[in-house]
């Protein structure tokens, strides 16, 4: 496949689950290059060694990206190597799940820094560059949890907020020749839900129309298109990807 010829795009969260996925389909889509970021060094070397055993096209680096001056030094060293980002895809995530009477400061932190300033961060530092280049993907991993889960205040605030700076970021670059779009996933198969307790995931599965986990390979064929041109006029959306959960 070619729909992604030339484009060097970033993936945070890239050494499991999901963000994984994305690496992979976005090299079977035609990436000149893809750079892997996550906090876990060593998961993410195995995942790049295993995506791309040349070590050619997918670059590992190690960043935690709710750390605003990691964040800014590790794009500085991409812009110096690879001269540009056309594809920026936030997808790194974390639950820190607890009824809210019981929800630590601690709790309520750690989430919304790693789920959505760190948004803020990665954006950042990519769209002044998007704008001299007039022309920029950018795609946000929310969840269907951002329309409200029990025990999940504060991942919920970080993925609703997540859908409004896309819907705000995509206003204000469109004009740019910037996308800017989220995708909700519903239920997928991923180390983030292999912990959940059995009797939620069975009463979501009897909430959904298709009555079945999804695959990060389902995910990352949306992230595919709304990285590509073949979504050139979507803009500022949130798909929803739950085989039904949410309509
Ligand atoms: N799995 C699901 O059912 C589901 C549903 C809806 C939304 N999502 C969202 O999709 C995204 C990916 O989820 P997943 O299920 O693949 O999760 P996962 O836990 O399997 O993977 C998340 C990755 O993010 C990395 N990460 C965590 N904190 C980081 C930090 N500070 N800096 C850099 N990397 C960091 C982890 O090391 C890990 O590799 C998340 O944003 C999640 O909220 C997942």
């Amino acid at each position: 496949m070619t729909k992604l010829l030339n484009r060097v795009a970033v993936v945070t969260g890239a050494a499991q689950g999901i963000g994984a996925a994305i690496v992979k389909r976005l090299l079977e889509d035609g990436a000149a290059s893809v750079v892997a970021l996550d906090i876990n060094q060593e998961l993410l070397e195995q995942a790049a060694e295993e995506l791309d055993p040349m070590g050619e096209r997918v670059i590992p680096i190690k960043c935690n990206i709710a750390d605003r001056v990691e964040v800014t030094d590790v794009f500085r060293k991409i812009y110096e190597r690879l001269s540009k980002v056309d594809i920026l895809v936030n997808n790194a995530g974390i639950t820190r799940d607890a009824m809210f009477h019981k929800m630590t400061p601690e709790q309520w932190d750690s989430v919304i820094s790693i789920n959505l300033t760190s948004v803020y961060n990665c954006c950042q530092a990519v769209v002044n560059e998007m704008r001299k280049q007039k022309y920029g993907k950018i795609v946000n991993l929310s969840s269907t949890s951002a329309w409200g889960n029990i025990g999940q205040v504060n991942y919920s605030a970080s993925k609703a907020g997540m859908i409004g700076m896309t819907k705000s970021l995509a206003k204000e670059l469109g004009n740019k020749n910037i996308t800017v779009n989220a995708i909700a996933p519903g239920l997928i198969d991923t180390e983030m839900t292999r912990s959940m307790p059995e009797h939620l995931k069975t009463m979501a599965l009897m909430l959904c129309p298709a009555a079945r986990v999804g695959n990060p390979s389902e995910i990352a064929s949306v992230v595919s298109f709304l990285a590509s041109d073949d979504s050139s006029f979507v803009n500022g959306e949130c798909i929803k990807v739950c085989g039904g959960f949410l309509m």
